[in-house]
């Protein structure tokens, strides 16, 4: 089959232009990646080139060892993944130390994967662990909201939990080990991929102070169902935080536990204190 006829390839250029649609991928901000099953690969090996040489990654990965991996373009704008994916996104490869990739596929006009490869390549690493290898999908936008609350909340991770629960009753349920905060680094290397993938240990989000968020999940739709609900609700809090800071009532800590049981979801007590 050809990579382009593959539905994980077909859900992969539909989300970039999800997100583009939803005003979160200014120019070339923002990236995803998608961790490819062996039985994709397999159905898609006429295609895939073992040519480009191996490049380092930046950073450690040996729990991705051999994986492949479908990626957004560094400096490619998610606007033009669906006009032309084949020179905007692309298929590597991990090698066997964790330490190195390759091109297999993609990039057909040059050019090289995300420069957040590492943060994605870390967090995939973790999510493959803590979630059984369940978590295939990792997704970087800047959404407004989300980037305009790092401006005016504490940047703590139970300020940030506990304001989003607040914001809409289906948040809980959503994202209910919370969101973790990212103080200010500089993008693009080892020490964020550090700092977020610690984050992912705990979390399926994180915030990234004065920049945008990360978001991890099992498929394209719950991935960005996540990076969706959380941004509605930080859309929530602003106008909230615009017409009237002291909110007259909202969702208490007793409500929250009796979501909790009703929908069956265990919420961390740490997110449950008394204001
Ligand atoms: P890339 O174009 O390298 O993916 O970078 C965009 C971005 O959002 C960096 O954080
Ligand atoms: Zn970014």
């Amino acid at each position: 089959m050809k990579v382009l006829e593959a539905e994980f390839v077909k859900g992969f250029i539909r989300m970039c232009d999800d997100g583009f649609n939803q005003n979160w991928h200014e120019r070339n901000g923002g990236n995803l990646s998608y961790r490819v099953k062996a039985e994709e690969i397999e159905s898609i090996k006429e295609e895939l080139s073992e040519a480009s040489p191996w490049q380092p990654i930046g950073t450690g990965v040996p729990g991705l060892a051999g994986e492949y991996f479908l990626v957004t373009g560094s400096g490619k704008y998610f606007r033009n993944v669906i006009l032309d994916p084949a020179a905007n996104i692309c298929i590597v490869q991990v090698d066997a130390s964790g330490k190195n990739y390759r091109i297999c596929w993609g990039l057909i006009n040059g050019g090289r994967p995300t420069s957040e490869l590492p943060s994605h390549l870390m967090n995939h690493e973790v999510k493959k662990q803590v979630s059984g290898g369940k978590h295939r999908v990792i997704y970087h936008a800047h959404p407004a909201n989300i980037i305009a609350l790092t401006f005016v909340l504490p940047l703590e991770d139970k300020v940030f939990t506990r304001e989003l629960w607040e914001m809409a009753t289906e948040c809980p349920v959503v994202f209910p080990d919370g969101v973790g905060v990212v103080g200010w680094m500089v993008p693009g290397g080892r020490d964020i991929a550090v700092a977020t993938s610690a984050m992912m240990k705990k979390y399926d989000v994180a915030v990234w102070a004065h920049h945008g968020c990360f978001c991890s999940g099992e498929d394209f739709d719950l991935t960005f169902g996540l990076m969706h609900t959380v941004e509605k609700s930080a859309e929530i809090l602003v106008k909230v935080l615009s017409v009237r800071p002291d909110k007259l009532q909202t969702i208490s800590p007793r409500n929250f536990r009796d979501l909790a049981a009703d929908f069956k979801v265990t919420l961390p007590e740490e997110f449950l204190f008394e204001k």
